[in-house]
């Protein structure tokens, strides 16, 4: 079964949104599987982004990421990826859609509400990062 990993960020958790953003997805039909609040060290921060080290907002990313605690989730479901990608919008919510979370809620292209992995890949390596088997249902 398709799975994919969510973060719900720092500005969503610290404004009270968790809960408005896991109901979004799985108002989508998507199921959850399994979730956790964390705050990530600047370890898991730079593996988590590693595909962004070289880029100019990366420093700021670690940063941002690390400041405050965040929701962690897999959901699963058919096609539950490129699902999540749409719910959430585009990454800078001046471009996202009114409806898609980062449309509603995000502040700005870094302070985006939302996290969803970019490929069926990608997501297994980053559900990996966060969550052991026997943690997912
Ligand atoms: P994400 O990985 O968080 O789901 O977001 P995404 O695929 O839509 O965007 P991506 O290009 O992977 O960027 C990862 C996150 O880095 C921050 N960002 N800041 N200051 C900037 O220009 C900038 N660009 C991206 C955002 O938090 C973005 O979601
Ligand atoms: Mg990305």
């Amino acid at each position: 079964m398709e799975r994919s990993l969510v973060i719900i960020k720092p500005d969503a958790v610290s404004r009270g949104l968790g809960g408005a953003v896991l109901s979004r997805l799985e108002g989508k039909g998507l199921r959850l599987a399994a979730l956790k609040m964390l705050h990530l060290d600047k370890d898991l921060a730079r593996r988590h982004y590693a595909i962004h080290r070289d880029k100019p907002f990366f420093s700021s990313l670690v940063t941002y990421i690390t400041s405050a605690p965040v929701v962690v989730a897999v959901f699963e479901g058919d096609g539950v990826v490129a699902r999540i990608r749409e719910a959430a919008g585009a990454t800078d919510p001046a471009n996202a859609g009114k409806g898609t979370i980062r449309g509603d809620y995000g502040l700005d292209i870094e302070k985006n509400t939302i996290h969803g992995s970019d490929s069926m890949e990608t997501a297994e390596t980053e559900i990996g990062l966060f969550f052991t088997e026997d943690e997912i249902f």
